[in-house]
């Protein structure tokens, strides 16, 4: 099993839009075993896919229990292929609990956890919160990849240079095979902001940068409301030819 991290410490990068769609078409379209694990108390991962819920296990117990049974937490989607770890509100406290609980080890809860299904899956995709706490560090431990979405404005490169610190520390500390696979523009339009953040990201030598850039469309905010994937919402919308070009490049990178 293959697992990504999708993180930027931004709020609104498209994270979320970017994993779950990501996780339906190589389930769908590549015909991959995949994971999805919502790993942010905002749930909206789960609730794209119709499984967010304060009667289920979550990712939450997965962070606090002790030899938990993973496959108990794992909710099917409606898709062939594609199931999903949610996330609601409980990890909140979940996290405190780990911060507290110094008794075992905090940082490596996710690996152990995914370790023990690893071989029933091809692939694992982390939608991360938009923050550096221990369950973001928890995903970054248990993850053989990082996928950065960046969404072009006078901020949008804040936060990567602590992203990056926080990658290497992984890396040196816990897990030295992780890979920061690049960096990916997100809600892309054609105007001189966007085509000059992108020149930008290009011409520095810090994030290796996807040639494909995933354009904008107000299709992908109806399709949040339809709780659809784009590639089933509209499939010849911008943003659905752009994710499966995406997740094309991710495969042959
Ligand atoms: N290509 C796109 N075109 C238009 N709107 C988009 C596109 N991608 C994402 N959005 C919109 O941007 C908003 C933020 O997307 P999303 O929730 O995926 O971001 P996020 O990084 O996960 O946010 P958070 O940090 O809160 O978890 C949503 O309203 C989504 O519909
Ligand atoms: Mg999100």
């Amino acid at each position: 099993m293959k697992t990504i991290s999708i993180i930027n410490l931004k709020g609104g990068v498209a994270k979320t839009i970017s994993s779950a769609n990501m996780a339906h078409i190589l389930a769908v379209i590549h015909n991959k075993r995949v994971l999805l694990v919502d790993n942010d108390k905002q749930g909206n991962s789960s609730k794209m896919f119709g499984v967010h819920s304060y009667n289920e296990p979550s990712v939450a117990e997965i962070m606090t229990i002790r030899g938990i049974n993973v496959e108990e937490v794992i909710a099917p989607t409606q898709y062939k292929n594609l199931d999903l770890i949610p996330a609601n509100m409980t990890l909140l406290k979940a996290n405190l609990e780990v911060m507290l609980d110094t008794t075992r080890p905090q940082q490596t809860r996710f690996r152990t956890a995914l370790r023990s299904i690893a071989g029933e899956y091809d692939y694992c995709i982390i939608d991360n919160a938009p923050d550096i706490n221990i369950s973001t560090i928890n995903a970054l431990v248990a993850s053989d990849d990082v996928l950065i979405p960046i969404k072009i404005d006078k901020f949008a490169f804040d936060g990567l240079a602590e992203l990056k610190e926080q990658i290497d520390n992984t890396r040196e500390d816990l897990n030295p095979e992780l890979c920061l696979k690049g960096c990916f523009i997100t809600s892309y339009q054609n105007n001189e902001v966007n085509k000059q953040g992108k020149e930008w990201l290009i011409n520095q030598n810090e994030y290796p940068v996807f040639d494909t850039h995933i354009r904008r469309t107000e299709k992908v905010d109806e399709s949040t409301f339809a709780t659809t994937p784009i590639i089933e919402y509209s499939k010849r919308c911008g943003a659905a030819k752009d994710y499966l070009k995406f997740v094309e490049e991710y495969l042959n990178k």
